[in-house]
């Protein structure tokens, strides 16, 4: 208890220096400031998101992507004493981390190993009809993207994994080494943006078996330079790949209509992409389910029925403060786009 209250003393004169009255304290304050700020590491957009979903007492919550809890502990924690937060994960390394960073809220936190499509049936299974918010942080954490044997990264030798779940059916080596070259160009180009797509596709084909993460970004960094955004020549191949073998798009598309269905009136969305597919497709939701009338532009009369049942409260996306992208330089891409049920809708 006393060693609590001391380290609790110690953070606030760390995160207020100008309260410490000693001018060394106050110096030793401001150096430990970053070091606190690395081992306690938010997760991206952590303020933007808890002000984007005003947690308040009693809310219900689902954090669809509960990677280390850290946003979900922000949720919970504004919404003291009892709001209560369901978070889902398909990879149980991340779950446990979540489980025992929000062990403090008990059973205010309910965590399951599910996909985020699955929304509806974890709501109907918890009783909860519908929620206060919802967020959606998506992509790979950074404890996934650092544990090398999880093959994420294409700077340290792996198996060509980069399953989010384990039991998933589809690894990236089975992708690389069985689909044909025409298969592997179009995932490629359409989940990379690879403009060389066709030339990558050839050359991993010709290089095959490819087993792991070092040999394949070999391969691909002898047909491609990466382009003038100076980002390594296998970015966006494994990106590409990354997003084939989750099927990060179309459990995207199949959950936004689900999150609509199970806001309440005045409930937010919030939602955090880290490339310009992700975005688009949380954007052009948003909008659409923003507007009255869906009829293509040119017809006179409105046949389409549709009602609005959104309201964008963010027009631009959010973008995180340079301070934020000093101390996470992988935060650099986070967009964050957030939408408001509207009253009334059905
Ligand atoms: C960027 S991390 C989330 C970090 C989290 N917001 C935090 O505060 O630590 C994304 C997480 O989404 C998970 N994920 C990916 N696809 C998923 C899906 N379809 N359903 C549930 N979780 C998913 C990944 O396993 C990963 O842990």
């Amino acid at each position: 208890m006393k060693l609590k209250r001391t380290l609790n003393v110690l953070r606030f004169w760390i995160y207020q220096p100008a309260a410490v009255e000693s001018e060394w304290l106050r110096l030793v304050c401001k150096i430990a400031h970053p070091i606190l700020e690395v081992m306690t590491h938010r997760p991206v957009l952590y303020n933007e998101i808890i002000h984007a979903m005003q947690p308040r007492q009693g809310g219900l919550y689902v954090d669809g992507t509960i990677g280390a809890g850290g946003h979900a502990w922000g949720i919970l924690q504004a919404s003291s004493p009892d709001g209560r937060l369901l978070g889902m994960d398909v990879d149980p390394q991340a779950l446990k981390l979540a489980g025992e960073k929000l062990v403090e809220f008990g059973e205010r936190a309910h965590i399951v190993r599910a996909s985020y499509i699955t929304l509806l049936k974890q709501l109907a299974a918890l009783k909860w009809h519908q929620v206060d918010g919802i967020l959606i942080d998506l992509g790979l954490s950074s404890m996934q993207l650092d544990t090398q044997a999880r093959g994420f990264s294409f700077l340290a030798e792996a198996p060509l994994d980069m399953r989010f779940d384990p039991n998933g059916k589809t690894s990236a080596a089975d992708l690389v080494n069985h689909l044909n070259e025409v298969e592997l160009a179009d995932i490629l180009f359409r989940f990379g943006e690879e403009r060389r797509s066709r030339q990558v596709a050839r050359a991993i084909v010709n290089a095959r078996p490819i087993t792991s993460t070092m040999h394949l970004a070999k391969v691909v960094a002898e047909v491609t330079s990466g382009g003038r955004s100076g980002i390594h020549p296998a970015t966006r191949t494994f990106q590409a790949l990354r997003i084939a073998v989750n099927g990060e798009l179309e459990a995207l598309e199949d959950v936004l209509p689900q999150t609509v269905e199970a806001l309440k009136p005045g409930g937010r969305l919030a939602i955090i992409a880290f490339h310009s597919l992700e975005d688009r497709i949380v954007k052009h939701f948003m909008r659409r389910e923003s507007r009255d009338c869906i009829c293509p532009p040119n017809q006179p009369d409105c046949t389409c029925g549709h009602k609005a049942t959104l309201r964008e409260v963010t027009h631009k996306p959010t973008r995180p403060q340079e301070d934020e992208v000093r101390n996470n330089p992988r935060s650099r891409s986070a967009r964050l786009r957030v939408a408001e049920r509207i009253e009334g809708t059905t």
